[in-house]
């Protein structure tokens, strides 16, 4: 009999994530906050870019190596987990990896996003698993329970904040009345946002994660390129106080609505009720609300970033892949995902954004003198956009200008979009300051 050699596991990277899922994997058993004492995995390799980088974690320099060939083709390593990022060479280095039949772990959204469900198709085809609980929220389990607890439901509507950094930043401009730029220095120096944030603030980040979300949730593929995505650059500090007074947060929400036949997926700064349990997300957490016909709402909530909850993700896939591989059953690997190896069962039409009805709140800047409002309202009632709320402020006598911010009824994007053109036209319009979607779905 051949003498027991444990799981063998390659480790792609080691970085903020990376480092604490090494760390963890070489730690004594005793080692702090691990649930498990004696488990079956043994870290083999760990492929990094650059040697020379400093490290607070002191990687065994035995297990280091800049070939990915190392790992990848090593006949030891049963397991690799993925936590570079990026979409290349990741995506390569995955392929790669199941084509020589080895599980497969990762953290990488983008990657899921783009290549999910081929790499999916992939797997089963080599009979290997893909876990990517740590893709979407960091440490909150959200891909488990959509490809096992809720499948049986006919899931309906995903809203979500799945972008730590940015609520952050929209937080910090809450409380601390900061600018976005002030907002976003704040977050760079506390190592919330990256050097360049513009993946986060500009909305991709969000996008990917909810093109996971929706194609296992609504069971059909959502690309990245199907969901429209606004970011939070345009957001100014008027906006939150405005909001505020109206009975609204400011949050960069992901949503993602199934009909009968189509679906809506979109990304975008929205209003959401304060009394709105998504509205109470604060700082760098993430929250994510799950409907279905069955379930009714569920709310998933925790840190959605960070070394340690992301790690504890990635281990517990780990961990998952080593109990199939130990089970004496060695039952057909179909944990984590769903029998055919490929969630997606549908072929549902993606609604474009001048399909969306919802109501709306937009602030502009007029001159101040009668008759203003009357015009507003006119073009308004030309687009068929009913008015739910309308109130004037920061009025400047001298320089005879003022702020009207205005909110609708459910009103169609296509005719707000018109609306606004023609507001643009008006003599005694300065300028469309904001348009911001309002969500009240949950309530
Ligand atoms: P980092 O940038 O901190 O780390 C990336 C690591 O990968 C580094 O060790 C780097 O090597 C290595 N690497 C990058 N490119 C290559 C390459 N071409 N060849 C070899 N090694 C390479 O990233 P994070 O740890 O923050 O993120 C990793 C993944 O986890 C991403 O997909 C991210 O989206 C995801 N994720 C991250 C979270 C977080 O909080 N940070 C949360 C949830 C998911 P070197 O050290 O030599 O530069
Ligand atoms: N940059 C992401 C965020 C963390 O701010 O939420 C990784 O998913």
């Amino acid at each position: 009999m051949p003498k027991y050699r444990g799981i063998g596991v390659g480790l792609l990277g080691a970085g903020v994530v990376g480092s604490r899922v090494a760390e963890f994997l070489l730690a004594k058993p005793s080692g702090e906050g691990l649930n498990f004492n004696h488990h079956p995995l043994t870290l083999r390799s760990i492929l990094i870019r650059n040697p020379q980088k400093h490290r607070e974690f002191q990687i065994p320099p035995e297990l280091v190596t800049t070939d990915p060939a190392a790992l990848l083709e090593n006949p030891d390593i049963d397991l690799i987990i993925e936590v570079i990022g990026g979409e290349y060479p990741a995506a390569d280095y995955l392929n790669r990896a199941i084509t020589n039949s080895k599980h497969v772990v990762t953290a990488n959204k983008e990657v899921m996003a783009k290549h999910g469900p081929e790499l999916l198709a992939q797997a089963a085809k080599f009979n290997v698993q893909l876990r990517f609980e740590a893709s979407v929220g960091g440490g909150i389990p959200i891909i488990g329970p959509l490809s096992n607890n809720l499948v049986a439901d006919d899931l309906y509507s995903i809203r979500a904040i799945i972008n730590g950094t940015t609520n952050f930043i929209l937080s910090s401009m809450v409380r601390g009345r900061l600018s976005f730029e002030k907002a976003l220095e704040e977050a760079q120096r506390l190592g919330y946002a990256e050097g360049d944030p513009s993946n986060d603030i500009d909305g991709a980040d969000a996008a990917y994660k909810l093109a996971i979300l929706a194609s296992l949730a609504f069971q059909t593929r959502i690309h990245t390129s199907d969901i429209y995505v606004e970011g939070i650059r345009n957001l100014h500090t008027k906006d939150f106080q405005y909001a505020s007074e109206l009975g609204y947060a400011i949050k960069l929400l992901a949503v993602g609505k199934k009909g009968a036949n189509d679906v809506q997926v979109r990304v975008h700064p929205t209003l959401i009720p304060k009394e709105d349990l998504l509205a109470k997300v604060e700082g760098a957490y993430n929250a994510i609300q799950i409907e279905g016909h069955l379930i009714g709402s569920v709310m998933f909530s925790g840190l959605g970033a960070g070394g340690l909850p992301t790690a504890s993700a990635i281990l517990s896939d780990a961990l998952g892949i080593a109990r199939h591989l130990l089970s004496q059953e060695r039952a057909p690997l179909t944990d984590g995902v769903l029998p055919s190896g490929n969630p997606i069962t549908k072929t549902l039409r993606v609604q474009s954004l001048d399909e969306l009805k919802t109501q709306y709140y937009i602030r502009l800047s007029v001159h101040d003198r009668s008759g203003v409002l009357a015009q507003i309202a006119s073009i308004m009632g030309d687009h068929g956009i009913s008015i739910a709320s309308v109130i004037q402020k920061d009025a400047n006598l001298s320089l005879g200008t003022a702020e009207i911010v205005i909110t609708t009824h459910p009103s169609q994007e296509v005719a707000m979009q018109k609306a606004l053109a023609d507001f643009r036209m008006l003599p005694v319009v300065d300028a469309v300051e904001s348009l911001i979607r309002l969500d009240t779905a949950s309530l």
